[in-house]
């Protein structure tokens, strides 16, 4: 019995000190394999009188399963620091990629549009698109601008050759947008049409001749001039910050009646113009098939690029398309 306790003991003092599973698997040839001192006991059984035979067995296969037990947790233990050891080893540190890509982002302008998009979208608005090459139809007929109207001459239009003179165009604004979803939609219509219009400008610091603008254009019943300043007032609370006012200041489009131009306060006191708008004019709705007596609307277009300029104070437009990372990474 004693030599088992010794035996037990030893068998966990070396356990104790292997600090490795090749280590660990050395020492149980040792004391659980065939030569192993407890096994050379099993054999010498045989020798003794019966009723001790069983005392000295059942105290071997005691010994023996002490052992075992020693061996098994200190397995458990080492196999689990190696499977630490292990993770630790094949680690990856998804943040510490390097070198880093170069990562790109949206154009200024671009982040503008989807700014204004997001906007209206949680106004309720939805976004419509139109062709950049327009018919003089679309771009001014049935926005009541006939060809003898003296407001053609001011929209400085980029003719394409082709059909009759000055009858296709780059588009001039984004206006021709409100016939063609008024064409192809039954109202009520809430669109706004963001999209690149053209002029023969010359580009200096506040003009680009190719630039971008967004119309907006509401088509419902009992629509007053009221719906359109308040729709103006709360998208630039939301798009330039809540302190920001709006006013509406008469003025002259041929395709609305009564029309407006409308401004944003600065921090200045002063007064910035953004945009033009206006009831649409009952030609415009019978021109795209629309009974002006039982449908109203109001529309409104600016600049996307001038917006630009004015949120982030910009000196010159050109800024825009000169295609300087050094400035376009700013934003
Ligand atoms: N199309 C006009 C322009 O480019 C802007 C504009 C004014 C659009 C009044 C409108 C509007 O829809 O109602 O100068």
């Amino acid at each position: 019995m004693t030599d088992y306790k010794e035996l037990v003991d030893a068998a966990s003092a070396a356990v104790g000190n292997a600090t490795d599973l090749a280590a660990l698997g050395a020492l149980q040839a040792q004391f659980l394999g065939k030569k192993a001192a407890i096994n050379a006991a099993k054999k010498q059984l045989g020798a003794l009188d019966p009723d001790q035979r069983a005392t000295a067995g059942k105290a071997i296969n005691e010994a023996r399963q002490q052992i075992e037990a020693v061996f098994s947790d200190r397995r458990d233990s080492l196999e689990q620091a190696a499977r630490l050891v292990q993770l630790e080893a094949e680690r990856l540190d998804l943040t510490e990629v390097w070198p880093r890509p170069a990562r790109g982002h949206a154009h200024l302008v671009t982040q503008a549009r989807d700014r204004l998009e997001d906007v209206f979208v949680a106004m309720g608005f939805t976004v419509a698109e139109g062709p950049e090459v327009e018919s003089a139809w679309y771009n001014f007929e049935a926005l009541n601008i006939p060809d003898w109207h003296p407001a053609r001459g001011s929209f400085d239009t980029i003719f394409v050759n082709l059909g009759e003179p000055e009858e296709v165009m780059l588009r001039s604004h984004t206006s021709p947008v409100q016939v063609r979803t008024m064409e192809s939609q039954e109202p009520p219509i809430y669109i706004v049409a963001p999209g690149r219009t053209f002029r023969t400008d010359a580009a200096d610091a506040t003009h680009l001749p190719a630039f971008n603008q967004i119309e907006g254009l509401v088509i419902d019943k009992g629509i007053t001039m009221g719906d359109l300043a308040g729709t103006i007032d709360e998208f630039v609370r939301t798009f330039f910050g809540e302190e920001v006012k709006t006013r509406l200041r008469p003025s002259y489009f041929p395709f609305t009646e009564p029309s407006a131009e409308f401004d944003i306060s600065r921090d200045d006191g002063s007064w910035l113009e953004l945009g033009g708008c206006g009831m649409v004019h009952p030609n415009v709705l019978r021109n795209c098939g629309i009974d002006p007596e039982i449908w109203q609307g109001f529309a409104f277009g600016f600049g996307i690029d001038r917006l630009a300029v004015m949120r982030y104070q910009l000196d010159d437009i050109r800024e825009l398309v000169n295609n300087d990372v050094r400035f376009l990474r700013q934003f």
